[in-house]
């Protein structure tokens, strides 16, 4: 005969054994064993970390991957050659990996929309184990004359309908397609560069309010993400006009970034890697590192735009913030293993090794101390 009984005592709380016998004869006692089920044994829908949960977070972010024939039948029209490189990475080591970001330039359907049948079934197994997260790129976006920041064709007409329709995105509006994302130790704050994101605008106002509303105390990690380079790139099509990025990007949000100590700025559209120094009005503030420790000195801006198309080349001068390139295809890992480190890795798509990495260790009171104008000014008067 068997005997099963829940109790509610752990088996370090008390022996469990069953006492039997004839009534009013000597009884035995025979030891039993314990049996322990938990929340994570079970195959139960998993729910994101609250805000400000002190677990080990990880998170993959890159965009611009696209979609690619897997039997090379397209291998002459393909415009996005390393993206199953990106997708079988991921597939690879999906138990590492908690959360996935596609920053923009989802899978340049260009209004052919078998193309987004073809790209979810790429995803599928990414996407039905993790959540998988997308922001606003110019090929999901842009078309003439229907509002968005850029009048080019690079939607082919899609004007955002079948990726806000596809991918669901936490935003009041998912038109705009600009959100925030609570996770764990992380805020995330997601922009649509094409829409308008000057001062004055509702995306502006949008980006302030993300980055101001944190507590910084349970959730230290802020991240700001963007489509098109609003910080720092070496790409040549912005070096042929001029400039190292899209006009009026930091010249508009620069202050903001500064001001609520944004940690990691990162963006796409540019198809390669790119890490500055900690940098503010174009000024390396600290030194590019490895490991940062202490106060903010300043947002490190990265370009993560490998994902699978075509890769961008770099302007031949190397500008004196620029610390480290990889003209290759990749994505980024951010693993917050605590409150006070956190691991940037960039890895190779071809083969997931680390090709660049930064740690930061910065403790509360290091998020709140002033540094280059990011505290009240204050005057001998004051
Ligand atoms: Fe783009």
């Amino acid at each position: 005969m068997t005997v099963t009984w829940t109790s509610g005592y752990g088996s370090s709380e008390a022996t469990p054994f069953v006492k039997w016998g004839i009534q009013g004869q000597i009884q035995i006692l025979s030891p039993a064993g314990t049996l322990t089920f938990s929340r994570e044994t079970m195959c139960r829908f998993k729910a994101p970390p609250y805000p400000g949960e002190d677990s080990q977070q990880r998170v993959v972010i890159f965009g611009d991957m696209g979609k690619a024939e897997a039997d090379g039948s397209n291998v002459y029209n393909d415009f996005e050659p390393g993206s199953l490189n990106t997708t079988n990475q991921l597939i690879k080591d999906l138990k590492n990996i908690d959360l996935v970001i596609h920053n923009g330039d989802i899978c340049y359907a260009s209004g052919y929309l078998s193309q987004w049948d073809q790209f979810t079934a790429q995803v599928e197994p990414i996407a039905s184990t993790v959540p998988y997260m997308i922001g606003s790129g110019n090929h999901e976006r842009d078309w003439p004359g229907s509002g968005s920041f850029y009048g080019t064709l690079d939607s082919g007409g899609e004007c955002g309908v079948p990726a806000q329709n596809m991918f669901y995105v936490p935003a009041e509006n998912r038109e705009q397609f600009w959100y925030s994302i609570d996770y764990g130790m992380f805020r995330f704050c997601i922009a649509n560069t094409e829409l308008d994101w000057r001062p004055g605008t509702e995306q502006y106002k949008f980006i302030e309010h993300c980055l101001s509303s944190v507590d910084r105390q349970k959730q230290p990690w802020l991240i700001f993400l963007a489509h098109r380079v609003l910080g720092y790139s070496s790409a040549t099509f912005y070096g042929a006009e001029g400039t190292t990025e899209e006009p009026m990007g930091r010249e508009s949000l620069q202050s903001l970034w500064q001001k609520y100590k944004v940690d990691i700025a990162i963006y796409g559209h540019v198809h390669g890697y790119e890490r500055t120094c900690p940098i503010y009005e174009n000024v390396c503030v600290a030194k590019a590192s490895d490991r940062y420790t202490g106060a903010f000195t300043a947002t490190t801006h990265v370009v993560v735009g490998g994902g699978g198309a075509s890769l961008a080349e770099y302007t031949s001068v190397r500008a004196r913030w620029s610390h480290a390139q990889d003209l290759d295809y990749g994505f980024a890992k951010l693993t917050a293993f605590n409150h006070t480190t956190l691991l940037f890795e960039y890895k190779k798509s071809r083969d997931g090794s680390v090709h660049d990495h930064f740690t930061i260790d910065r403790d509360y009171r290091d998020i709140l101390a002033c540094g280059v104008d990011n505290c009240p000014e204050t005057t001998l008067a004051a």
